[in-house]
């Protein structure tokens, strides 16, 4: 039987891109119009599409950042705890395959697990990380997920990159804003790398819970150099401790290495961070020069 797909939150900056790439593909999708409170809205759109599988890129990141959950604590609860179980509980009812849009940011580098060691977090690694209140529902989220564990995947995904210019969301658009950035190794999702396998693994009706970033790890400086390098010579940068870094926000941000052997083992080609680094950059080079033209 041929997927037909069901897209929560296509609207959002990963969903559109998932679309693009079911688009891409040809899959048969629709993007819900339902919101995830009303349980009978969603009923209505399983009956009508009759989807074999739900994405569910919807729940609430905070904006202009993660800092805004921390004051809006039960609307951010109750979207990205309380009803993504809601959508994972009606999709198990009825045999849906679910992907959900997991965060790799519920952990921190600790006395085990620092920066470089080879020593990266796993998918069995219990979440170490709670300085901001959008990483803890997700943590909650994702343990409670565990009960649907028989149709439901979930991918944690972590700072996603692309190589469009004009994406204000993009790490790369956000490094080249702030005035200093930390300088520490982090696990990064190049969004034309893994979104397409996101695709395929829903496609497969792959289960289970997956570190979800290309392997390796990547620094904020190591980004903001290829920048400068393929698209500003101009561009200089500073650099904070994260202890400054912490004063000026009101969450924390986690900086973690997640171990993805879970995920390479069904993908053994996802490129590098380093190297596929390079190629959104000279990527997004073209794009800026094709814009000119
Ligand atoms: N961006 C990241 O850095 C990042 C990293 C790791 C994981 N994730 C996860 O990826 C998912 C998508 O993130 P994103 O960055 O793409 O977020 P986004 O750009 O803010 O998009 C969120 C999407 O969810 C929809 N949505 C929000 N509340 C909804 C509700 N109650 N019912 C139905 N739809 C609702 C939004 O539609 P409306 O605008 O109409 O509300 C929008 O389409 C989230 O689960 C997030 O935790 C994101």
């Amino acid at each position: 039987m041929s997927s037909v797909f069901l897209i929560f939150g296509s609207t959002g900056y990963i969903g559109k891109r998932i679309v693009s790439v079911l688009e891409k593909l040809g899959s048969t999708y629709y993007c819900a119009k339902s919101r995830l409170e009303n349980g009978n809205d969603i009923i209505q759109e399983f009956e009508k599409y009759q989807p074999t599988n739900v994405i569910n890129a919807a729940g609430v990141v905070g904006k202009p950042n993660v800092d805004w959950c921390e004051d809006h604590k039960q609307e951010v609860q109750f979207i990205n705890v309380t009803c993504t179980l809601s959508l994972a509980h009606l999709c198990h009812t009825r045999g849906i395959h679910l992907t959900q849009l997991g965060t790799g940011c519920i952990y921190e580098y600790d006395d085990d697990h620092q920066p470089r060691s080879g020593k990266c977090f796993t998918e069995l690694d219990k979440p170490n990380f709670d300085g901001s209140f959008y990483s803890k529902t997700k943590a909650i989220a994702e343990e409670l997920l565990k009960t649907y564990l028989d149709n439901t995947l979930v991918l944690r995904i972590r700072m996603p990159i692309t190589s469009d210019p004009e994406d204000k969301r993009s790490l790369v658009s956000k490094l080249i804003h702030y005035e200093k950035v930390i300088n520490i190794p982090n696990s990064m999702t190049i969004l034309q790398d893994l979104l397409p396998i996101l695709v395929d693994m829903s496609t497969k009706k792959i289960t289970g819970i997956f570190n979800f970033t290309n392997p390796g790890a990547f620094s904020h400086n190591q980004v903001l150099s290829l920048y400068k390098k393929y698209i500003d010579n101009d561009f200089t940068w500073k650099n904070f401790t994260v202890e400054e870094q912490d004063k000026i926000l009101n969450a924390r941000r986690s900086n973690n290495e997640l171990n993805v052997n879970k995920l390479l083992g069904l993908y053994p080609k996802i490129p590098n961070v380093e190297d596929s680094m390079v190629n959104v950059f000279k990527q997004m080079k073209k794009n800026i020069e094709l814009q000119k033209k």
